[in-house]
């Protein structure tokens, strides 16, 4: 299929909710040949007039899949928007290493499956941008949410190892950290399968979740990140790490680097009443 002069090929994961959906609405308003993928694909071609595949990040056939089919119609991709995550709620103790392993399988094994399969043809064309969505709780650990945590911190470390390594081809690479953002993810959050009354955490699991899934339900639309996403695409270089949060949620990460670290631990407690 011919690209119109201009247009940019982009594929955006993630795309049947939230975040992933409305960055792949926009880019497509603006212009862009958008294919988005995610394992839910809608019956009928979406409003905006995205291309929607089907995609698996936790199966390398699927990736390979979806990658391939944007590869034969464009011979190119000229930006990835990652967004396809879960997470997987509850004490450190509470989820099973299975539990983890899904956890992982998707946010971090996933990320390197559609980063793998995209990068040879970026560096065959010496020219690329990758967009890695993480979260300020991979810049901050979350109590009840450490192993959703620990794989946006993972995302983070790796992205800054990806960028140096792929500079010299012309690919550029940063990793966007949104805070809290209206979406489903706390309704398609997962929860260990031992949070439940038996665990000694259960009281102080449930209210700070709750506070977690209040924060969303109020929390700025996705567009603001599906903004963020654009000036980056836009930019003539984009910054390592990008935080797209409000005021207070930058001051958090902010304060984290200057504070001693008990007194730092205070404030979260306090936040979360623990
Ligand atoms: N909302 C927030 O407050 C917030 C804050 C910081 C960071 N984030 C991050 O933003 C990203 C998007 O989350 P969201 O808030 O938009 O949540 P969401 O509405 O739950 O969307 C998650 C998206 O990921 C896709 N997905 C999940 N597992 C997948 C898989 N195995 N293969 C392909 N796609 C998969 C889902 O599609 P299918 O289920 O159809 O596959 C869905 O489109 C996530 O990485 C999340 O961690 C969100």
């Amino acid at each position: 299929m011919a690209t119109a002069q201009g247009q940019r090929v982009i594929l955006v994961t993630g795309s049947s909710s939230g975040i992933g959906r409305a960055t792949a609405d926009r880019l497509t308003r603006d212009g862009n040949s958008v294919y988005g993928g995610s394992r839910r694909t809608p019956d009928t071609q979406p409003e905006a007039g995205w291309t929607p595949i089907p995609l698996d990040v936790t199966s390398d056939s699927s990736v390979e899949a979806a990658i391939g089919r944007i590869l034969e119609q464009h011979g190119r991709i000229d930006a990835v928007v990652h967004c396809a995550g879960i997470s997987v709620a509850g004490a450190i103790e509470d989820v099973t290493v299975g539990e983890v392993e899904r956890q992982f399988q998707t946010n971090y094994l996933g990320t390197i499956r559609v980063l793998q399969a995209a990068l040879p043809s970026m560096r065959e064309h010496r020219q690329g941008r990758l967009i890695v969505v993480g979260s300020i709780g991979g810049l901050i650990g979350l109590p009840f949410l450490g192993h959703y945590s620990a794989s946006k911190f993972a995302l983070d470390g790796m992205m800054q190892a990806l960028r140096i390594e792929v500079a010299p081809y012309g690919i550029q690479a940063t990793i966007l950290h949104p805070g809290d953002i209206q979406t489903d993810i706390s309704t398609n959050q997962l929860e260990g399968s031992r949070t439940g009354a038996e665990s000694a955490y259960h009281g102080r699991f449930k209210a700070t979740v709750e506070t977690y899934d209040t924060a969303v339900t109020r929390a700025r639309p996705p567009d603001v990140i599906a903004d963020a996403v654009v000036r980056l695409l836009d930019s003539r270089r984009m910054p390592p790490r990008v935080i797209a949060g409000t005021a207070n949620e930058r001051t958090g990460v902010v304060l984290k680097s200057l504070l001693p670290a008990r007194v730092f631990e205070l404030i979260i407690r306090k936040t979360y009443g623990l």
